[in-house]
């Protein structure tokens, strides 16, 4: 089973749509999958419509969750809103609190990936999903970022490793909201991959009106617009990811 969160401090940089299409995009490969929505904004539960009493914030208080259907081979763990940020208040109190989500899907079975979209800061929440995961996908924005955000994300990542205790985490870059028209875009991307190296997926994800609209019809990008930019380019990123754990 392969664990990935989807991560980063940074607000609107493509998480939730990343999250949402290679979960998708995995499934429609015949990969079983998990999508566990660990923002109490629920963000990814909204997207495919569904909503449960059950979910990540009961998990880590009872352990009792409801494991929603959402597609073929596509499942999803909402995250319970509001209920998730006393959770946090609640397990700030307790031992091995950054343990909590390990030990609630240790007897987790039959699935291939667990894909967690996280919040856009750096709470309890987040240490769990990185002390459960085994790789952190990040993904940067390519309109807004300059020398700056590239600091910030080496700053962040030093940080997670600091929480996690863990001194190597695997972490992939994902270059989102490209735009080739703009000169800022092409040059934040040259500058992330002499920053970066390998650690940045050579696909990327360009700036695509119908990635906006998918979430407002409860679709993803296959469903919505399957023959669009954003479909392509999270296709692409789908099988990068694919081949990317074959050689695990
Ligand atoms: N490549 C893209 N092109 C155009 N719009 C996009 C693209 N990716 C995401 N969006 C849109 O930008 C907004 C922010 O994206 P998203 O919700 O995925 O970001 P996020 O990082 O999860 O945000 P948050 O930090 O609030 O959780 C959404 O309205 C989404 O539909
Ligand atoms: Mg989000």
């Amino acid at each position: 089973m392969k664990r990935y969160a989807i991560m980063t401090m940074k607000g609107g940089t493509g998480k939730t749509t990343t999250a949402v299409n290679v979960a998708h995009g995995l499934s429609l490969s015949g990969q079983k999958v998990l999508l566990i929505d660990c923002d109490p904004q629920r963000n990814a539960a909204v997207t495919f419509g569904v909503e449960s009493e059950k979910g990540l914030a009961a998990l880590l208080m009872t352990g009792d969750v409801d494991i929603l259907q959402v597609r073929d081979n596509c499942f999803l763990i909402d995250s319970g809103g509001r209920n998730l940020l006393e959770v946090e208040l609640i397990l700030g109190r307790q031992e091995k609190r950054e343990y909590r989500l390990q030990k609630a899907l240790m007897h987790l079975k039959g699935c291939d990936y667990v894909i967690c979209d996280c919040p856009p800061s750096m709470n309890l929440i987040n240490v769990n999903v990185l002390a459960f995961c085994d790789k952190i996908f990040i993904p940067i924005a390519m309109d807004y970022l300059s020398q700056v955000g590239a600091e910030q994300t080496m700053k962040v990542i030093d940080e997670i490793k600091w929480l996690t205790q863990k001194d190597s985490i695997d972490f992939h870059i994902l270059p989102t909201f490209y735009d080739s028209r703009t000169r800022i875009s092409r040059e934040v991307l040259v500058q992330i991959r002499e920053w970066f190296g390998d650690k940045v997926f050579k696909t990327v994800i360009r700036i695509n009106t119908a990635l906006r609209e998918a979430p407002g019809d409860n679709k993803t990008i296959y469903e919505h617009a399957p023959l669009s930019r954003g479909a392509f380019d999270y296709y692409k990123l789908t099988e990068e990811i694919l081949s990317m754990s074959e050689k695990v």
